[in-house]
């Protein structure tokens, strides 16, 4: 955890969890043994580090349920990995990529993009209005255009869990591909690109106790096969001449110029790590804070929660709003005055929000570290939080969910 003589209430989990040891152990590793390059020289050295790095994306291989190695290609982030399979499909006018309407800007931005560069449409399936997923609005979007539907699994906004099995088996019977954005939900849930049938899958590393600035692509073989690389250059190609070149199979084809060794070996520590632990532990015990916290706050007044009102629907994310207080307000507040870490604003969420004329939220989330003991403490430091800024409590806007 965190060193320092008073560190605070990390409840910021969400965006970004702490390291464990046996990551930084894995990465000073290679830092102060094997600092080299990957691949290609032949000198020992070298040899263990192509050793320690396929041994991670084994390690993310299994963390993801992908049916072989190579179907991991490294990346920095999730939006890395989106960007490789929106301009690697090679989409032209008139297809259309289909995604939810809780999209974090990782899963828009792309998009907004390609729809300007190429004419590809991007259309959006809206949630029903008590914020679960609507299949049949899936079921009329599938028009015969849409080539990708790519969807949020757990979102950051709320931590709603999208039925990304049954989505994936619609899609699939439009004929569209699907991608999922597993970036918030890999580190809490268990995530097995198998058996969810997705083709594609993106996650990132630094959610899920990796270091920050590493993140996967999981496709299947035929998926990636079919996906041109939009990164090209060193290490991408078996061979080149001054006219042409040709290209290795994935994943070396998407990995393009020197890697992050020593990120990815630490990636591949953390998925260990987390698995170690157990996701399904996880879960049960962010809900179980989750539920505690949701329990404790229900008489607030003027309070209004993001999302479905059990705490089973939000796993370990409390994202709500105070009447008559702005969330940076309140975190910044909580920063300050209780020494407690939460985020707020849009959480990169920001079509969502203005969609519904809302300025943000304040969001606390917990990882597998956080305890009871510290849910109370953010449930008293809130009250006092309100008590200090003057909150008046009002009626919570009709897009958000009240306490049951
Ligand atoms: N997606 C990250 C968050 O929700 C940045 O905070």
């Amino acid at each position: 955890m965190l060193a320092g003589d008073d560190p605070p209430v990390y409840l910021d989990n969400a965006c970004m969890p702490m390291k464990p040891e046996p990551v930084l152990r894995a990465m000073d590793n290679y830092y102060r043994n094997f600092p080299t390059c990957g691949g290609r020289s032949l000198h020992k050295l070298a040899f263990d580090v192509t050793e320690h790095y396929e041994t991670a994306r084994g390690q993310l291989q299994r963390f993801v349920g992908a049916a072989d190695s190579s179907e991991i290609v490294f990346t920095r982030n999730t939006t890395e990995a989106i960007n490789i399979v929106a301009w690697g499909l090679d989409l032209e006018r008139g297809d259309t990529v289909l995604t939810s309407d809780r999209e974090h800007n990782s899963n828009v931005i792309p998009w907004h993009v390609l729809r300007e560069r190429t004419g590809v449409r991007y259309a959006v399936v809206p949630s029903r209005d008590d914020v679960y997923f609507d299949l049949e609005a899936l079921k009329e979007a599938l028009t015969p255009d849409v080539k990708l539907a790519s969807f949020v699994h757990t979102s950051n906004l709320d931590g709603y869990t999208l039925p990304a099995r049954e989505i994936a088996e619609i899609c699939h019977d439009a004929g569209a591909l699907v991608m999922l954005d597993a970036a918030q939900s890999a580190a809490h849930t268990e995530v097995d690109a198998q058996k969810l049938d997705v083709d594609f899958l993106a996650a990132s590393a630094h959610k899920f106790c990796g270091p920050s600035g590493t993140g996967l692509l999981y496709g299947k073989a035929e998926a990636l096969a079919a996906l041109k690389p939009t990164f090209a250059g060193g290490s991408t190609v078996r061979n080149s001449t001054y006219d042409g070149c040709e290209f290795l199979p994935p994943p070396s084809c998407f990995e393009a110029g020197l890697q992050n060794y020593g990120g990815m070996i630490g990636a591949g520590a953390a998925a260990d790590y987390v698995d170690g632990v157990g996701r399904d532990e996880i879960h049960a015990h962010e809900v179980a804070l989750n539920r505690r916290l949701t329990k404790q706050l229900a008489g607030m007044e003027g309070l209004s929660l993001l999302g479905p009102p059990e705490a089973e629907g939000r796993g370990g994310i409390f994202s709500f709003n105070l009447a008559g207080l702005d969330g940076h307000e309140i975190a910044m507040d909580l920063d300050e005055s209780a020494n407690i870490a939460i985020r707020s604003g849009m959480h990169c969420v920001h079509s969502w929000f203005n969609s519904r004329g809302i300025k943000g939220s304040a969001r606390a989330s917990f990882y597998m570290y956080n305890t009871a003991e510290e849910a109370d403490l953010f449930a008293d430091a809130l009250e006092e939080t309100q008590r200090t800024l003057g909150g008046s409590a009002g009626a919570p806007r009709r897009e958000e969910q009240s306490f049951a």
